[in-house]
């Protein structure tokens, strides 16, 4: 084992870390992988093009920058704000080297992207938060849920001493509220048995949830399919997966209906994520399911709680859907976000692809 050696380019497409040679031009030689994603363009885009190119001008017109290139001086940089020509921003984290390959200087860039490690705490503090409010929630539906039945029991009992049948009717009352309620706490408590998991193709589940959305006559809303038909089979519970995507579903329909917005659209896109990060582990591969409207957008004031249990804006609202939605992806290992603002809301939901194991 000792002298074990690492194919070098698996290992650098295996890294995190973005890591991006340039000659002493700045004209680029070589990306690894997470260097493709950070400049969201492939291998081919890249190479041979100066690396000044892909940013807005004066970005990268760092003087450390141009003291590496003339007198080959190494330096790190740490919160670098990138702006990219495509308007997109990126907070890195960088190392500059100059490397003496036989004749030739080059330069070596390494950069860690910081947004992204800001975003895995901020999800790991949310998802903290969200247990906590579950197990909250949890634990008061049960104290409510045990001297229910109790009451359920003694009302019926009542019912048969009764000597007036008018009188009945107080005792059905006790009986159907009680009913009422226990409905509601055990819609609380969530879903509570395990996936059951089988291999499947994540566009059938799309497809019955699209067509339960337009079988509904009320609605006037057009539904656009926009599927990447090269998913792989996904190992998931298909009915929990299409419950998650129905609440999701139901509420980009709610909120067009509710502002009656001229056009009312939705898309409901499949995409594959390579080389991601969810609650701390990453997947080589992962199916995105997302719906997007052209609705009004979810209101500022529940945004940080949106997940949470009877967050509703909704007259007559559970406020469950989004919180049953979360515990159904959770059960996949799998996360949702969600980007809103006025006319463009979509939520999306990110299930890793295990592979299958060859038999
Ligand atoms: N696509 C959307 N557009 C606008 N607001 C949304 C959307 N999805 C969810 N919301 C907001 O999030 C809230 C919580 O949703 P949910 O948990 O499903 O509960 P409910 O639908 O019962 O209100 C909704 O009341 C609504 O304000
Ligand atoms: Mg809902």
């Amino acid at each position: 084992m000792l002298d074990y050696q690492p194919a070098p380019a698996k290992l650098l497409n295996n890294l995190n870390t973005v890591v991006l040679i340039t000659n002493k031009e700045l004209q680029i030689i070589y990306v690894n992988q997470a260097a493709e994603a950070l400049f969201a363009t492939g291998v081919k885009q890249l190479q041979g093009h100066l690396l000044t190119d892909f940013f807005v001008p004066g970005i990268l017109q760092d003087q450390r920058l141009r003291a590496a290139r003339r007198r080959g001086e190494d330096f790190t940089e740490n919160e670098i704000s990138l702006i990219f020509r495509d308007n997109r921003t990126a907070l890195i984290d960088l190392t500059v080297t100059n490397m003496q390959n036989q004749n030739d200087r080059q330069i070596v860039f390494e950069a860690r992207v910081v947004d992204q490690q800001k975003r895995i705490s901020r999800e790991n503090q949310q998802n903290a938060q969200h247990y906590a409010a579950r197990e909250l929630v949890r634990g008061l539906a049960h104290e409510i849920k045990n001297p229910l039945g109790g009451i359920r029991g003694a009302a019926q009992l009542l019912a048969k001493r009764l000597q007036k049948p008018d009188d009945l009717e107080f005792t059905q009352m006790i009986v159907e509220q009680s009913d009422r309620l226990r409905n509601l706490v055990d819609r609380l408590l969530g879903p509570n048995t395990l996936p059951r998991r089988q291999w499947c193709n994540v566009h059938q589940t799309l497809e019955r949830v699209r067509s339960l959305v337009t079988v509904d006559p009320e609605n006037s809303v057009t539904l656009i399919r926009d599927y990447d038909p090269s998913i792989p089979e996904v190992y998931i519970d298909p009915d929990m997966i299409q419950q998650a995507l129905l609440n999701i579903v139901r509420n980009s329909v709610q909120a067009l209906g509710q502002a009656r917005s001229t056009n009312p659209t939705i898309v409901i896109i499949s995409r594959v994520e390579r080389q991601m990060t969810i609650h701390g582990k990453r997947h080589p591969l992962v199916a995105q399911l997302s719906v997007r409207d052209n609705g009004p957008g979810i209101p500022s004031e529940i945004r940080d709680t949106l997940f949470y249990p009877m967050v509703s804006t909704k007259t007559g609202g559970s406020g469950l859907g989004l919180s049953i939605a979360q515990t159904l992806i959770d059960h996949h290992s799998g996360r949702i976000d969600i980007d809103s603002s006025p006319g463009h809301t979509e939520v999306k939901m990110y299930l890793p692809i295990e592979r299958k194991e060859p038999l």
